[in-house]
């Protein structure tokens, strides 16, 4: 099979070092791709969000499969862009993504598949939000409807917060269309997790669960990331239970809803969520896998993926798979560029040869680029390290290991990536 994943990133990394596994696979292209995906396939020098170029690339090279990893090319059509000239992917159309491109719209799927999730509001008139904000109690979380670069969310502590977010979004304007629509929520305690399903339109797998860490900062301080590092599988008390039960309550009827609308969804359902004292609620969705999440969890899977991703992408999954798991735990860590989320340098020197040693560790490169015969730092995450083990705390040992031997003075991590999972040990 000729497969072409769509990204450049460290989740591309990942899925293109799963796939060059698969003894089904016979060219992988990745586009644009990275330093690291070099090794496993050929990067094309296409951006992610040139649909007419994908879709010439795919039919020019006869791929089978395109498998996009971002959230970008899927909001802009890409796989309507590709179907429409014969070709499959595994990715939802651009209705089936307003799964992650509209708040709004999932709440509204919440609501036809009674899937529990914070009771919300919705408003484009700001005294009517701030009417509503007054008679709520706070913490309560503002929400932009749209994309807006992970920036769209406050979780407000206070009711003079909540009142300045609204106004911020809706009379600053300050996520533009994205935030024109605002939705106002109940805030939601609980520990929170990614979840993760197969889906082909009608059958949904269960694909994994994983701890993120989004915050920059150690103990859950500062601004808000792509994510500094994951754990999986998170530690629960009976999680079998617990995902039979997100894949009951939550993923099915959601997948049931979509069909039933007429966008079905196919691809990576990602699932945010809260797991509060009175039960897992869904927080948010994405359209697509995690990062670093997916980062964690492949190398967890002893599943090829590339035949169940090609049936996947063709409505033909067999309700009856279940995948396999190695035993033990997986953890990532992000070596981010000093200065991440604002404002960072690019163009130091990285040198990655004294962690090549270490057994059980993959190097996935999320910014970087080749230059002037070097490794160098392209991007405010720039590497992330993965570790497996028999259990988080040899999984988090070696994934630490791994990021104290590169070499990159200017870069940083967070040093408690998982220590939560630690607890009771
Ligand atoms: P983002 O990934 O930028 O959409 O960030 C959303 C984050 O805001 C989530 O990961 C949660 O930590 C938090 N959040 C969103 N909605 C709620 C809610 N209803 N209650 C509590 N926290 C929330
Ligand atoms: N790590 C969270 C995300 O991919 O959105």
């Amino acid at each position: 099979m000729r497969v072409l994943v769509v990204g450049g990133g460290a989740r591309e990394g990942a899925l293109a070092w799963k796939l060059a596994q698969s003894p089904a696979l016979s060219a992988l292209f990745i586009a644009p791709g990275n330093p690291g995906t070099a090794a496993l396939g050929s990067n094309i020098a296409i951006a992610v969000d040139d649909i007419p170029g994908l879709v010439a690339f795919a039919r020019d090279q006869a791929i089978d499969l395109v498998i996009p990893g971002p959230e970008a090319p899927l909001a802009l059509g890409l796989t309507d862009a590709l179907s429409a000239a014969g070709i499959t992917c595994f990715g939802p159309s651009q209705a089936a993504a307003q799964l992650e491109t509209s708040k709004i719209f999932t709440k509204e799927i919440c609501a036809v598949a009674q899937i529990p999730t914070a009771a919300w509001a919705r408003f484009t008139d700001l005294d009517q939000a701030h009417a509503y904000i007054h008679a709520r109690p706070a913490p309560m979380v503002i929400k932009a409807d749209g994309l807006a670069a992970g920036k769209g969310v406050v979780v407000a502590e206070s009711i003079d917060a909540a009142l300045e977010a609204a106004t911020a979004m809706l009379a600053h304007g300050i996520h533009g269309a994205a935030g024109a629509e605002i939705l106002v929520e109940d805030c939601l305690t609980g520990p929170e997790i990614s979840f993760f399903a197969l889906c082909d339109g009608e059958t949904a797998i269960f694909a994994g669960m994983a701890q993120d860490h989004k915050r920059v900062g150690e103990g859950d301080t500062g601004p808000n990331t792509g994510g500094m590092g994951a754990i999986a599988p998170p530690r629960l008390h009976d999680p079998d239970l617990l995902s039979e039960a997100v894949m009951a309550r939550i993923i099915r009827p959601t997948l049931a809803a979509m069909a039933e609308r007429g966008t079905p969804f196919r691809g990576f359902l990602f699932a945010g969520l809260m797991l509060t004292p009175t039960g897992p609620q869904l927080i948010e969705f994405n359209v697509r896998f995690g990062d670093p999440e997916c980062e964690t969890l492949l190398p967890l899977i002893e599943d090829d993926l590339l035949p169940l991703l090609a049936a996947g992408a063709q409505g033909a999954l067999d309700p009856a798979t279940a995948l396999s798991w190695r035993a033990g735990a997986a953890a990532t860590v992000i070596l981010a560029a000093k200065g991440y989320p604002g404002p960072y340098a690019r163009g130091m020197n990285i040198d990655l040869a004294p962690a090549a040693t270490i057994p059980d560790l993959l190097i996935f490169h999320a910014g970087t680029m080749q230059r002037d015969g070097a490794l160098q730092a392209n991007g405010g995450r720039v590497l992330a390290i993965t570790a497996t083990g028999p259990d988080w705390r040899a999984a988090i040992e070696r994934a630490y290991r791994g990021i104290d031997a590169i070499d990159f003075p200017e870069g940083f991590a967070r040093r408690d990536i998982g220590e939560r999972a630690l607890i009771g040990d």
